[in-house]
């Protein structure tokens, strides 16, 4: 193959990655032209990208792979983070496949085979290949055991490896049952459980935050913290995934997976090293902590609600039941709030509220870590609204940083008190890379890190958490849905919730 191969690029970080060829089923759906491909291509350009790669796309559409580099080259220019640059784009639709099939049908292995060995001997990419399963969840254990089947998974000196999108079953039972369908023809090292808020910055930035600074670790428990919330809202509604979405739920879609990256990575015991097993065994040990709601406690601790209509960045919207794909009379929450308590000595009494909703106010990702009040007995004359606990925030979207609040004289002859915060952005230390979130992840996988990547165990644990709130709501379905207005914070349960406990949600709009 005499072409000239053009590698143009801007910056050097990290370990390359290893050659390998990608497989992408479900390569003609939105994930693959949105973030995989403007993932591989960020990739390319920061020359963390093998010169010895090539990509396989497997999908239903009846298309030939120069369709398919077509496609690709269309929604490049509308999805990359950054200016395409030519010779580079090129370079990499000329390692692109596309192989067209059915994921159910036994015949496409053998033929998809086939190709990978003219994949692999075009680019050299040393008969390594992971498998990107952007499928319908239905299919991600039918899909490995016919790529094993055909000898698709095994590994010698290559690597065989298949990233899994979740849902990762829809409750306990499936979940441990699609875990042991995929250990039967792989090994749990070959199996790379996405999460894509493990590839959010901000996310992996609470361990440098926690691990990296000898100020915060010796306060971060139950001695000086009073509680934690955490918070993912979301001003959109379900969008055009209504009917995946009304069968999953709040619940199901962003706790066992999101949620609990975000409650294990804040409550975990420091891991004696960055390897995988070692980060994901503190974290394990978090989730096996939270404590398991009974009966009763799911009925005062935890909260559902359903958006009715309302108005959303001022404009008008539909209830949740009326929208497409949505039956009228859906008992489907999209809002949840909780609260949980990890049974361990560094967080013992100290509750975790977390809530998460569609057609909030406000499209923010934030963890707060609330102290415990000073003893205020010198302010006796200060308005009690101005004796602010500390809070420490974590900003994980759309600001991406840090904030601390604490309190400070405000200036003038009385002994005044007021709150107020100090900034921290990312952006303004480091400046925003263009990324798709995904770059990280899929780069991981190349290298065989599996640091953030959920292993099996970490899954079931997960569903353990959310399984008495599923099995109560089933048997006690909602009397009052929609209860609460597009727009708004939830239902007012919600605040009760905390103000029960004499605490108050901090909420960010912006
Ligand atoms: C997905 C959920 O996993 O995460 C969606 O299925 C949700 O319902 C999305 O909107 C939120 O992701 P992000 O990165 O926008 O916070």
């Amino acid at each position: 193959m005499a072409q000239t191969e053009v590698m143009p690029t801007t910056q050097i970080v990290g370990k390359l990655g290893d050659p390998c060829a990608m497989v992408i089923f479900g390569a003609a759906g939105d994930l693959t032209r949105r973030k995989l491909v403007p993932a591989l291509y960020n990739l390319a350009k920061s020359q963390l990208l093998s010169r010895e790669f090539a990509i396989v796309g497997v999908a239903r559409a009846a298309i030939s792979t120069e369709d398919f580099r077509n496609r690709m080259s269309q929604d490049i220019k509308q999805f990359a983070t950054e200016p395409v640059d030519t010779d580079l784009w090129e370079w990499f639709t000329r390692r692109m496949y596309y192989l067209p099939g059915n994921f159910g049908d036994k015949n496409l292995y053998p033929k998809l085979k086939d190709l990978l060995d003219t994949a692999d001997k075009d680019h050299s990419t040393h008969g390594n290949h992971f498998y990107y399963l952007a499928t319908g969840a239905d299919f991600s254990a039918p899909i490995v055991e016919q790529l094993a089947a055909v000898g698709l998974m095994e590994e010698d000196d290559r690597w065989r490896r298949v990233i899994v999108e979740k849902p990762f079953g829809h409750d306990l039972e499936s979940a441990k049952a699609l875990n042991q369908q995929l250990l039967q023809v792989a090994r749990e090292n070959q199996i790379y459980r996405i999460d894509h808020y493990l590839g959010k910055e901000t996310v992996q930035n609470i361990l440098a935050l926690r691990f990296a600074n000898g100020i915060f670790e010796p306060i971060w428990n139950r001695r000086y913290i009073d509680h934690v919330q955490i918070s993912v809202a979301e001003t959109v509604g379900v969008e055009s995934r209504g009917s995946y979405y009304d069968q999953a739920g709040a619940l199901r879609d962003m706790v066992p997976n999101h949620i609990m990256q975000l409650i294990s990575l804040t409550a975990m015991e420091p891991p004696v090293s960055f390897r995988a097993d070692a980060v994901r065994d503190e974290q394990a040990k978090i989730l096996h902590a939270i404590q398991p709601l009974s009966s009763e406690e799911v009925l005062s601790k935890t909260v559902r609600g359903q958006y009715g209509e309302g108005l959303s960045g001022g404009q008008r919207v539909p209830a949740y039941r009326s929208e497409d794909s949505v039956p009228p009379d859906s008992r489907t929450e999209t809002f949840v709030a909780m609260k949980l308590q990890i049974d361990n000595w560094r967080w013992a009494d100290v509750p975790f509220y977390l809530r998460t909703g569609k057609r909030m106010p406000g499209h923010n990702t934030h963890i707060v870590i609330q102290f415990r009040r000073a003893p205020f007995v010198l302010f006796r004359d200060t308005p009690v609204e101005n004796l602010m606990p500390n809070q420490l925030v974590l900003h994980i979207q759309p600001e991406e940083g840090i904030s601390l609040r604490f309190a400070a004289k405000v200036p003038g002859p009385a002994m005044r008190l007021g709150a107020v915060d100090m900034n921290f952005e990312y952006a303004d230390y480091f400046g925003t890379r263009p990324s798709t979130g995904y770059e990280r992840l899929l780069h991981d996988c190349m290298i065989g890190d599996a640091t953030l990547f959920q292993r099996a165990d970490m899954v079931e644990a997960g569903w353990c958490v959310v399984s008495p709130a599923l099995d109560v709501w089933k048997a006690l379905p909602p009397r009052n849905f929609p209860n609460y207005a597009a727009g708004t914070w939830g239902p007012k349960e919600a605040d009760e919730l905390l103000e029960r406990d004499g605490r108050r949600w901090r909420n960010f709009e912006k």
